[in-house]
C-alpha cells in the first residue's frame, strides 16, 4: 500500500540536529536528543547517532530502545521514571535513567548488582510543574544520602522537567534553584554532580535572552520537539534558521462529491460518542481522504493548501471542505498536511502510515 505516508526530509532534519546541538555545545550544554516522537525509527536513530554534537540518545519507553540499531554508539537515557516492574530490563537496556522514587532506585540498585553492572541516575527535582520529581528539600537530602551509599547505582546528576503538566515556563529564577540544589548537595554530601539537566525544548527560548538567560551551571538539556519541528515550546515560536517542515503527511482522496454541509435527520452521537454540531454553509465540495483517528491526531494536522479545511474525522476517514479549491482536485489526488507534535507522535505510532525518508 502506498498511502498514507509520512515523508521525512532527512537533510532538513540533519540541519536542525546539527544547528541546535552545536549552538548548545558552544554554550557548554550537552544534549540528550529524544527519539520517542518518531517511535525510535531505526533510520532516524542512525541519523541522530551520527551527529557529533549530540551526547546522549533519550526515549521515554524501554521498548523504543529495542528498535535502536545494535551498533548505536551514544549513551542511552530513559526519560520516563521507571516502573518497579521494569528495573531488570532497565539496567540491561540503558545506561542512565531519570528517577524520583527511592523505592525504585533501591530496586534498580539490586537489579544492577544482580547483573554486575552500574546504573547511572539523574535525580529529578520538582520545581513547580508538578509532574515527576522530589518536591521537598529535606527529602532530596535523605535520598541523596542513601543513594551515594549504593553499590550499583551512581548518582551522576540532578534534573528538572517543566512545561509538561503545569505548563510552567522555565525562568532564570526557577533554573537557578536547580544550581543551588547542586551547590547545597555538594557541600552537604560531598557529591560530584556532573550533570545539571535543565529541562526540554521549553528552556531553549532562554538561549536568546540578554539578561537572566540559562543560569551558569545548567549543563544538559533533553531536546525532542525542537529538533523535529524547529520550535521552542515555552511560547511555541519558530526557531530562526531551523526548519519547521521536516515532516509531511500525505493521504489520498477516496471520495470527491458535492454534498450539503448539514447532515440530514435526527442528530445522535458520532463514532466517538460525541454529539457534533454543524453550521449550514449550503452545498459544498466534500472530499474524504483515507486516513483517520486511528492513524493520526486529526486536531493537530493542517492542509498545506490553505484553501482546504478539515471538517471532521472518524477512525478511518478524514473529511475536508474543498469548496474554495474544487476545480483543482479530483479523486485519487494526494493531499499534503503539516504536522505538529501530537500528530507526529501518532503517525509514527500507527502501523498503517508508511514511513518514507527522502
Ligand atoms: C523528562 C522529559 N525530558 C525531556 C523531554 C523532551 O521534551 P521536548 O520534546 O519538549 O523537548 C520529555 C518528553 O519527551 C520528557 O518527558
Amino acid at each position: 500500500m502506498k498511502n498514507p505516508q509520512v515523508i521525512v526530509d532527512m537533510s532538513k532534519l540533519k540541519h536542525n540536529l546539527t544547528f541546535l546541538s552545536e549552538k548548545l555545545q558552544a554554550r557548554g550544554i550537552t544534549v540528550a536528543a529524544v527519539t520517542k516522537v518518531f517511535s525510535a525509527h531505526p533510520e532516524l536513530v542512525v541519523l541522530y547517532d551520527s551527529i557529533n554534537s549530540i551526547n546522549y540518545l533519550a526515549d521515554s519507553r524501554l521498548d523504543n530502545f529495542k528498535n535502536y540499531p545494535k551498533n548505536t554508539t551514544k549513551e542511552k537515557l530513559l526519560l520516563r521514571i521507571p516502573m518497579l516492574t521494569e528495573v531488570k530490563e532497565l539496567v540491561e537496556t540503558v545506561d542512565i535513567s531519570l528517577n524520583s522514587e527511592i523505592e525504585t532506585i533501591r530496586a534498580i540498585n539490586q537489579a544492577a548488582k544482580d547483573v554486575n553492572r552500574t546504573h547511572q541516575i539523574i535525580l529529578m527535582i520538582d520545581l513547580g510543574d508538578l509532574r515527576e520529581g522530589v518536591f521537598d528539600t529535606a527529602e532530596i537530602d535523605c535520598y541523596v544520602a542513601e543513594i551515594i551509599q549504593m553499590e550499583a547505582v551512581q548518582l551522576i546528576g540532578i534534573g528538572v522537567n517543566l512545561t509538561c503538566y503545569g505548563a510552567i515556563i522555565p525562568e532564570y529564577s526557577i533554573l537557578e534553584q536547580l544550581t543551588q540544589h547542586k551547590q547545597r548537595l555538594t557541600k552537604k554530601h560531598g557529591v560530584d554532580l556532573e550533570i545539571i539537566s535543565g529541562g526540554n525544548s521549553s528552556t531553549l527560548y532562554l538561549l536568546d535572552e540578554e539578561n537572566e538567560g540559562i543560569p551558569d551551571g545548567i549543563n544538559m538539556l533533553r531536546i525532542g520537539e525542537a529538533f523535529v519541528l524547529g520550535v521552542e515550546t515555552a511560547y511555541g515560536k519558530n526557531i530562526v534558521d531551523m526548519y519547521q517542515d521536516v515532516f509531511t503527511l500525505k493521504a489520498e482522496i477516496i471520495e470527491y462529491r458535492d454534498k450539503p454541509s448539514l447532515p440530514i435527520g435526527k442528530v445522535g452521537q458520532d463514532a466517538f460518542g460525541q454529539r457534533p454540531t454543524f453550521i449550514d454553509k449550503g452545498m459544498m465540495k466534500r472530499g474524504i481522504v483515507a486516513i483517520g483517528k486511528q492513524d493520526v491526531d486529526v486536531s493537530n494536522i493542517t492542509p498545506k493548501d490553505s484553501r482546504l479545511e478539515v471538517i471532521g474525522a472518524s477512525s478511518d476517514h478524514l473529511i475536508l471542505d474543498f469548496t474554495q479549491a474544487s476545480d483543482d482536485y479530483q479523486l485519487g489526488d494526494e493531499i499534503l498536511f503539516d504536522l505538529s507534535y501530537g500528530s507526529l507522535l501518532s503517525v509514527f505510532t500507527s502501523q498503517y502510515v508508511k514511513k518514507v525518508f527522502i
